[in-house]
């Protein structure tokens, strides 16, 4: 299902006070979005960081977290989801007001149920899939973008229009419309791609870095062939616009012949047997969420332990050697 700027009803948003809780990549743009949509009472919760000048010289009242929290009407929770968990519990929920809306853009602390949520509170989700800048550029410049919209807790009854409403505000509803998802979906298939689909794709780069070394070849022609001729993007770019099969009809004969051969031949079924543990088993189980959130408690040094691992790896090493990004 989607939703179109004639589904929505902006005086919905026009009529709330609007707390932004985050003026970061998504919090800016969002906030701006609505300010130009004729949304007039929005006022922006922000710790004092190296975020806070930019909201206050954009024009934005500023105040603390706890403080915007009185005033809002909709909530807009727009800090790292790693964060949302303890500053929702320090900072915001013992505040809210009554029959306030909570919009997240991400489905993930909704999903995996790490906010205390009041009976009286609507939630939903309104989550553009581009970064801050996309969502701002191209509302200035009047084009669609992709976002899903959700309804999680309907204490009103009325939480869809306003998602819609809000969705609309931001510019989210043009073209091909807003899509209906939900946070479990949102956040499932979010954390798949992180934690399934990139790391194959990932290990993939690994050992053919390794076999193809193995063989002799050189470090500068392995990594620019594989990576750095930006081919890759070019691929996925590809696939986003003419479909992620038919984009090999940009390749060569023998290219297409190699790829679409050695696709079949390949015996997908260990693969998609890892994908399903950790798709049911480490992320719907909400066992990754519990653990993460454990990890962070703790200083997140596993996250660190990762890192100083992947140091070692032949891949970053012939990096290294070849001083291919300097920093
Ligand atoms: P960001 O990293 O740009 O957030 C920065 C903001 O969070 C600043 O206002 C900063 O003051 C505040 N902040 C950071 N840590 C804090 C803490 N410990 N306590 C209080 N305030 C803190 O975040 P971003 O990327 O805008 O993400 C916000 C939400 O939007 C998240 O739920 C994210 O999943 C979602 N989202 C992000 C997208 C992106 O492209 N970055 C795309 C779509 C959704």
């Amino acid at each position: 299902r989607f939703f179109y700027d004639t589904d929505a009803d902006l005086s919905i948003i026009r009529n709330k006070k609007v707390a932004f809780i985050g003026y970061g990549n998504q919090g800016r743009a969002q906030a701006l979005n609505l300010r130009d949509s004729g949304v007039p009472n929005i006022i922006v919760g922000n710790r004092d960081d190296e975020y806070k000048p930019q909201a206050i010289a954009d024009d934005f009242k500023t105040v603390s977290i706890t403080e915007a929290v009185k005033e809002g009407e909709a909530i807009f929770l727009l800090i790292p989801d790693e964060d949302q968990q303890e500053i929702w519990k320090e900072q915001i929920v013992d505040h809210l007001l009554p029959n306030a809306t909570l919009v997240v853009a991400s489905g993930y602390a909704v999903a995996f149920n790490l906010l205390e949520l009041p009976a009286s509170l609507d939630v939903v989700m309104v989550a553009p899939r581009m970064i801050g800048a996309g969502v701002r550029d191209r509302y200035v410049a009047k084009e669609p973008y992709p976002c899903f919209v959700s309804v999680e807790k309907d204490a009103s009854g009325k939480s869809l229009e306003t998602a819609v409403s809000i969705a609309s505000a931001l510019g989210a509803t043009r073209g091909r419309g807003a899509v209906e998802s939900s946070c479990r979906e949102e956040a499932g298939i979010d954390l798949f791609a992180e934690q399934a689909l990139w790391p194959a794709i990932n290990s993939c780069f690994i050992e053919a870095y390794k076999v193809l070394k193995g063989a002799g070849f050189s470090d500068e022609a392995i990594l620019f062939d594989m990576y750095m001729s930006k081919e890759p993007s070019e691929v996925f770019e590809r696939a986003s616009t003419v479909g992620f099969f038919k984009q090999l009809k940009y390749h060569s004969k023998t290219s297409q012949f190699g790829q679409l051969r050695g696709t079949k031949n390949n015996d997908g079924t260990a693969l998609r047997e890892k994908f399903e543990k950790v798709l049911h088993k480490d992320i719907l189980s909400g066992e990754f969420a519990k653990y993460w959130s454990n990890s962070l408690a703790g200083g997140a040094k596993e996250l660190e332990d990762l890192w100083k691992e992947t140091e070692s790896q032949p891949l970053q090493i012939a990096e290294n050697t070849l001083g291919l990004h300097k920093e």
